[in-house]
């Protein structure tokens, strides 16, 4: 079984949804996999999705309102196969925080986006409602390219 964690900043917006998206896209897929996320900052610790996240997830069918938010730790990086950050910021605080002998693979989430590499999805949290659902579509498109990119690995005859 595959693992894979989804990091933010705060994991109460964007990787909350990745999460959610990420296991819609895995039953679509029949992939059996253990899928978490968590944040790079402690702030929101212990708490739900933001409302607004939990309203886009709604939006699409998908109710994240059980979540909870927590902070990435060095067991993370023995723990999953994939840990996937959502914007650069987050990327360099991975790679920082990620001891040497850890096998875990980093990517940002639109690395496996086509045409996207490099790019992040954009904090919503200072944002509006409608901002949400443009974070949920670019995590679609994440999730989708790395959910097949892992079906095609480990189908693979
Ligand atoms: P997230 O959004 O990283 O997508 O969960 C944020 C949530 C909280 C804060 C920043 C971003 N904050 O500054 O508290």
């Amino acid at each position: 079984m595959v693992s894979v964690l989804f990091v933010c900043l705060g994991n109460i917006c964007r990787s909350p949804l990745a999460e959610a998206a990420f296991r819609i896209e895995t039953a679509r897929l029949g992939l059996d996999a253990e899928v978490d996320s968590a944040g790079t900052g402690d702030w929101h610790v212990g708490q739900p999705p933001d409302r607004r996240a939990q309203a886009a997830a709604l939006r699409k069918g998908t109710d994240i309102s059980h979540l909870r938010a927590r902070q990435v730790t060095r067991g993370d990086f023995e723990r999953f196969d994939h840990i996937v950050a959502l914007d650069t910021h987050n990327l360099a605080d991975l790679l920082s925080l990620r001891p040497r002998d850890s096998r875990s693979r980093i990517s940002m989430l639109l690395d496996h986006a086509a045409g996207c590499a490099g790019e992040a999805v954009a904090d919503p949290y200072h944002g509006a409602d409608e901002d949400f659902d443009v974070a949920w579509a670019d995590i679609a498109a994440g999730v989708r390219g790395l959910a097949e990119a892992i079906v095609r690995e480990t189908r693979r005859p």
